[in-house]
């Protein structure tokens, strides 16, 4: 990401999380409560576990923001850790307080435990397991927010509906129509649909089959993952480039979303299923008709709104796999980093399924990469010299 840059701090059980983002243009209007919302989307979803309940999340705008409005530098949040008041000695940063709890030398299985521990030198495994929690991703929601609000300017809509929870599988049809449809209509409608569902699945049918699944996972002292679409409507076409590899929107996009915790495996488009088919099912037909937005268009977007490394016009669709929660209460084996003895792994509260929850996230991460390549195509230190080269190019588009 060159145009906006981001980072997030904090650990799941210290004071706060912070995260700063510079690069957002000055002029756009921009709240807390913009921010929140996301934040509670990404709390949501059933299959969760007891720290939801714990947390309600609330953005604080520290700067760069000024009466409502962003001011051209950096925009810094703070996502206070509400469960502080328990942990306070035991996450102190003042050495006073070292030894206030047990260390943890059980590491999980499926976490960034043990590799960390070893790497790191740590002979306590919570100065790993306190950063790698998915924790960290509510300032992603939070930073990818603002890249919504920006690109909600553009008339850009960024969203996503869960497809699948461990074996149900809600069966999207990758097909449609010229116009509307392909425009995006049919992905806001599951996107709508999809928010009414506590599974964030758009079929009500499917939703109570993935319910029904996590209920037994959950009696079971096992867990479930899934897969997720995200999509994005109204982008122009040229966003990206085929130049370096580097600069190709679906390795960015792919990147982005496989840095979430979790995250297994990235398609764009149909995928991996292109590798099944021949070139005459897969390949997007051209069209032409004056009529048209920008004249030229598809019938169908198998290539999910990318080719060579460019947005072509067409929806942009994300499919993302996740694993299931690697933290178990049914005993997976692992062994003490101090005594090295066999044991059967710890249980601490975790979700039972977060695959809703991390669709969340990987809006926010697209909306992120989305945002600076509106940014790399079209500049602007303010938000009106921004929309100004954005109407300039439709135009240009239009007139090709
Ligand atoms: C939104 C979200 C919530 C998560 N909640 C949990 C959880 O409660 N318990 C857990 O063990 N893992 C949870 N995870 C997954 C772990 O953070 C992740 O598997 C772990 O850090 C190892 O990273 P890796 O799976 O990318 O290798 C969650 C992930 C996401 C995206």
């Amino acid at each position: 990401m060159g145009f906006l840059k981001f980072l997030t701090s904090g650990e799941s059980h210290g004071r706060a999380l912070t995260g700063i983002i510079e690069g957002i243009p000055a002029g756009l209007a921009l709240s807390s409560a913009d921010i929140d919302a996301d934040l509670r989307r990404r709390q949501g979803g059933y299959g969760r576990g007891g720290r939801m309940k714990i947390e309600t999340d609330h953005a604080e705008i520290l700067s760069g923001v000024r009466w409502g409005r962003t001011i051209g530098s950096p925009v810094c949040i703070m996502i206070e850790n509400r469960d502080w008041k328990n942990w306070s000695e035991g996450m102190s940063a003042d050495a006073a307080h070292r030894g206030s709890i047990r260390p943890v030398t059980k590491p999980r299985p499926g976490h960034a435990d043990l590799a960390g521990s070893l790497k790191y030198d740590h002979d306590d495994v919570r100065n790993i397991l306190e950063r790698s929690s998915a924790r960290e991703t509510a300032m992603r929601v939070a930073l990818g927010a603002i890249a919504k609000r920006f690109l909600a300017e553009f008339g850009v809509n960024v969203g996503s509906y869960v497809i699948q929870i461990g074996s149900e599988r809600y069966a999207v049809t990758a097909k449609g129509t010229k116009g509307d449809e392909m425009r995006g209509a049919r992905l806001l409608r599951f996107f709508s649909a999809a928010e009414k569902s506590e599974v964030r699945c758009p079929d009500p049918g499917a939703s109570r089959k993935m319910m029904a699944l996590i209920d037994r996972a959950m009696r079971d002292g096992n867990s479930l993952g899934g897969i997720f679409e995200v999509f994005i409507t109204g982008l122009p076409v040229g966003l990206g480039s085929h130049i370096q590899w580097d600069r190709k929107l679906d390795g960015r996009l792919a990147q982005a979303i496989m840095g979430i915790q979790a995250i297994k495996g990235v398609e764009i488009g149909m995928g991996f299923e292109m590798g099944r088919r021949p070139g005459s099912e897969v390949m997007d037909e051209i069209f032409y008709e004056k009529s048209a937005p920008a004249g030229f268009y598809r019938k169908t977007n198998n290539a999910g709104g990318i080719e060579g490394g460019m947005t072509n016009g067409m929806p942009v669709i994300i499919r993302a796999a996740m694993k299931p929660i690697p933290t178990l209460k049914k005993s997976l084996r692992s062994v003490d980093i101090r005594t090295k003895e066999a044991f059967g792994a710890a249980y601490e509260r975790s979700d039972t399924c977060a695959v809703p929850a991390a669709a969340v996230v990987a809006e926010a991460m697209a909306s992120l990469i989305i945002a600076d390549a509106v940014l790399e195509k079209f500049g602007g230190d303010s938000l009106k010299e921004t929309k100004r080269n954005h109407a300039s190019y439709l135009k240009y588009v239009s007139r090709f």
